[in-house]
């Protein structure tokens, strides 16, 4: 190599260097993840990958609640789609998922990568696309009707399923494993909330249901998408490879699944309109709305609330029930007031209480069982970190400069367990601290501060119904049972 060649390397080389000093010195939270040369922060999140939530909030406590970082420091991309900041702080997510709304959409790399599984539907649009269903959907969450039919779906479930086969489990001495059971129930709730028809995942025996596998497929070939750079996944796409070809054999059958709902669904509702019986699901409602709706539009609907609705509550669920587990004290303070009410609604002969599920009135009493299940989402999210990106520079209430092109990742489970947010015991497990002081009544948070259930005008529209659902399920299980965690059963949260 020739003395200018090399002269002209080491001038790149120290070019890149004063670059890269340049580069970490303005980025917000210098005890963040260590930033390397060319890596940028890659070789942090590869060693923290199985406590990946853990490690976010390890650096946030470090940084005060915001850093940022890039996942690759690369010229050029390093200060647009290369710059991630970080943040859990209360301020800066209202301003986000409130104040300055319209300047953090989801974001092409959301959008491109659910496209073919939840098209332009609720949970995968931004802008009027998104506000003119969240309008339309937001109306039907309002109504009566719709909590009546979550809680015929969710009652059904419990008491000709659920209970049945948690007590051949307590009969013949076997382990269960509860996050299965409490999918599959989900799963056939959202289902019948969404499109009317149930389609037993959970049943003796546990039977496979390729609709449920061809939806479960899907996602997590969507969700594979983002580790890879966009033009790789859609090469692969192209090329029908690896999980690509996965993706779209599962999106094929639930697409045929999905046509021969509503093709079922239309001739029902001719019917109805001469007498036949009456749909209550969200298809239904959209149907009723607007005979223009493509079939592709009503299926989209559908399938956007299939995934919102269905791992959270069941996930959620599960961390509730081995919290319960190990705070005794919470599941004795939990029966006292489930006893309570039902010896005023059912009376004292207790062979009553196990007749049927709580009804809407007697789960909407249950105000420590909610205590405990916010408790339970602030501690464990069922959506752990969410990301936006950013459509024009910006400036975050703590001071943080956002440039336009770059993503913010707000992290929901680094949110709750911050002391600065919570207080000293922030770490502990106190439904509690969610009730007023004579404990009589449910005293909610502010929404940017518990953001499990998102905040804005993007928050959860199933809250209420996610509540209703969990609390009916909570109190079916632990009035019949005595839960105890499986020995050498290893409770862990899945990261990847
Ligand atoms: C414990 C249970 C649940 C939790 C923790 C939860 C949490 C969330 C979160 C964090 C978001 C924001 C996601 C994002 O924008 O990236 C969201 C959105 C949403 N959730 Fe839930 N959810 C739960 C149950 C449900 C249920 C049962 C339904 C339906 C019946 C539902 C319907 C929706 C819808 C439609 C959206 C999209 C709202 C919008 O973008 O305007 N969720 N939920």
């Amino acid at each position: 190599m020739d003395t200018s060649t090399v002269m002209m390397i080491l001038a790149f080389v120290a070019a890149y260097f004063v670059w890269f000093r340049s580069v970490t010195r303005t980025l917000k939270g210098p005890k963040g993840p260590k930033l390397w040369p060319v890596v940028g922060s890659l070789p942090g999140l590869i060693e923290n990958t199985s406590r990946m939530h853990e490690w976010i909030a390890d650096n946030l406590r470090a940084c005060s609640g915001t850093y940022q970082t890039c996942i690759f420091a690369i010229p050029f991309l390093a200060r647009k789609q290369g710059l991630v900041t970080v943040t859990c702080d209360p301020k800066n997510l209202e301003h986000i998922l409130k104040v300055r709304f319209d300047n953090y959409p989801k974001g092409p790399t959301w959008q491109a990568v659910f496209h073919d599984l939840l098209g332009q539907g609720i949970f995968n649009s931004d802008g009027d696309t998104w506000l003119f269903q969240r309008k339309t959907a937001a109306l039907e969450f309002t109504t009566r009707t719709l909590r009546q039919a979550m809680a015929r779906w969710v009652s059904r479930a419990i008491k000709n399923r659920f209970c049945p086969i948690l007590e051949t489990a307590q009969l013949e001495g076997k382990p269960v494993d509860l996050q299965d059971l409490l999918l599959r129930l989900t799963f056939d709730n959202i289902c019948g909330l969404a499109f009317g028809k149930d389609p037993q995942t959970l049943s003796p025996g546990l039977p496979e249901n390729s609709f449920a596998s061809a939806f479960d497929r899907a996602t997590e070939a969507s969700l594979q998408r983002f580790i890879l750079p966009e033009f790789i996944w859609k090469f692969k796409k192209w090329l029908r490879l690896g999980m690509e070809l996965s993706l779209s054999h599962s999106l094929k059958h639930v697409d045929d699944y999905m046509t021969d709902v509503i093709n079922t669904r239309k001739l029902e509702l001719v019917s109805q309109q001469s007498g036949g019986s009456q749909h209550d699901d969200l298809l239904s409602r959209f149907m009723k709305k607007r005979e223009s709706y493509t079939d592709k539009f009503l299926q989209h609907v559908a399938l956007n609330f299939i995934l919102a609705g269905r791992d959270t509550s069941s996930v959620a669920l599960s961390w509730f029930f081995w919290l319960v587990t190990l705070n005794p004290k919470v599941e004795e303070k939990i029966l006292i007031e489930i006893c309570s009410i039902l010896m005023e609604t059912r009376g004292c002969d207790t062979s009553k209480w196990l007749d049927d599920p709580l009804v809407f009135e007697e789960v909407d009493r249950l105000i420590y069982v909610k205590a405990a299940l916010s408790e339970t989402l602030r501690l464990y999210p069922s959506v752990p970190e969410d990301s936006k990106h950013v459509i024009a520079d910006d400036v975050l209430p703590d001071g943080t400069f956002v440039p336009a092109g770059s993503n913010i990742t707000y992290s929901i489970y680094s949110a709750g367990r911050m002391k600065y947010i919570w207080g000293d015991d922030c770490l502990e497990f106190k439904p509690e601290r969610w009730l007023s002081e004579d404990g009589k009544k449910f005293e909610p948070i502010d929404q940017f501060q518990f953001v499990a259930f998102n905040a804005g005008p993007r928050i959860c529209l199933g809250k209420d119904l996610a509540y209703l659902q969990m609390k009916s399920i909570a109190a079916a299980v632990l009035l019949r049972h005595r839960l105890v965690l499986a020995a050498e059963h290893k409770v862990e949260q899945k990261c990847h």
